[in-house]
């Protein structure tokens, strides 16, 4: 499927007015989105698994505009409040998706949203936000198409959420979802993520994310301004072959279930992340020592206990702790005694892989 096929024709269906909802989860990635073309196309495929427990809940209610008119009209309520800092963001959005769901120009909405985990903890709340916004706007495109079929729904919604940040097309499905144009993965393409269909070993099918919250400020850089950077980075196009072979790597990983070799590439991919950040121009510096103290514990953690244990970061100072369900006991129990006095108000969440967004059931 490419760009043309989600532009729509004619639809069969008309609906004057009614309410859709998603939750939709965040992910993680375990070969990085860095570096961006063009309309969101990404410089290189990325790997990521979907998260279960931090998600973002969103409803979209809409009326049919009396006057026609050719401009966006909604309101947006974060947590039950009306909240207008977030209007451009949605603007932008809607006017990036407005040649694949004209529709949108057609009615009023109200949009309310809120996300699982705390406000500004500094998780990714763009991934979790953007895709369930993508699958409210699909649910009501299904209404005047309901012939529409589950596959280019998925497909669309994926679609449309990289318009709006391209680590959104990574939550539609799970558990792990891929990306970007690769050779050695079929269907695999830039314009939307698909699920990652090889073989995956048992161990990797329940793996945990806890993630430590060492600081809760706003970024000092944002993810765009990142990926922008990294035009002209002296380190960049090493940079994208480096993902491509990563993901080829971790593509025999997942099969094998060799949890040695994934830490080592997940664990590369975090801080080859970083090491970009550290090498543009300008530099910056997203890590906090704290982010390294925990770094240095686990390996210090892993090496004493042999316990296949590992990090990953994002855009950001959290850590994301990596591990096998079988080892979630002692792993928490040292994350307890020692990590989290690192994190901002020792806070941590616990999430493990998940299996994607959910519609709302909004019959009741
Ligand atoms: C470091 O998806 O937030 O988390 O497309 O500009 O919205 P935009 O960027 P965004 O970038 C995420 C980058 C990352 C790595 C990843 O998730 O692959």
């Amino acid at each position: 499927m490419q760009e043309q096929d989600f532009i729509p024709g004619e639809y069969s269906t008309k609906i004057d007015s009614g309410r859709v909802g998603w939750e939709s989860p965040s992910n993680i990635a375990l070969i990085k989105y860095w570096g961006k073309k063009e309309n969101q196309i990404p410089a290189n495929p990325s790997l990521s698994y979907t998260l279960n427990n931090c998600k973002t809940t969103t409803l979209l209610e809409f009326q049919k505009k009396t006057t026609k008119s050719d401009n966006f009209e909604f309101d947006l309520y974060f947590e039950g409040k009306q909240k207008d800092s977030f209007k451009p963001k949605i603007q932008q959005f809607f006017e990036r998706i407005a040649k694949y769901s004209p529709f949108l120009k057609d009615y009023t909405f109200k949009i309310s949203t809120e996300n699982s985990f705390p406000h500004s903890s500094g998780i990714a709340s763009s991934a979790s936000g953007m895709s369930a916004l993508a699958l409210c706007v699909m649910s009501l495109e299904q209404k005047l198409n309901p012939e529409m079929n589950p596959e280019f729904f998925n497909r669309k919604a994926s679609f449309l959420a990289r318009l709006g940040s391209g680590s959104a097309c990574r939550s539609i499905e799970g558990p792990l979802i891929e990306w970007g144009k690769h050779k050695s993965l079929s269907g695999s393409n830039d314009c939307y993520g698909i699920k990652y269909e090889e073989e995956v070993a048992e161990v990797f099918k329940s793996f945990q994310d806890t993630i430590l919250l060492v600081d809760k400020g706003q970024k000092q850089v944002s993810s765009s301004v990142g990926h922008n950077l990294m035009h002209g980075h002296p380190y960049a196009q090493a940079r994208f072959a480096q993902a491509h072979e990563n993901l080829d790597q971790l593509k025999t990983v997942l099969a094998s279930g060799n949890l040695q070799d994934f830490m080592e590439i997940v664990e590369s991919e975090a801080l080859s992340l970083h090491t970009m950040m550290m090498s543009s121009k300008p530099y910056f510096i997203l890590m906090k020592p704290n982010t390294l103290e925990i770094i240095n514990k686990i390996w210090a953690y892993r090496e004493l206990t042999k316990t296949p244990v590992c990090f990953t970061l994002d855009a950001g100072a959290n850590v994301h702790v990596l591990y096998p369900k079988k080892d979630a006991k002692k792993v928490l129990d040292f994350i307890k005694n020692k990590l989290i006095i690192y994190c901002e108000k020792e806070q941590y969440i616990c999430d493990r892989v998940g299996t994607g967004a959910v519609e709302l059931n909004l019959s009741k």
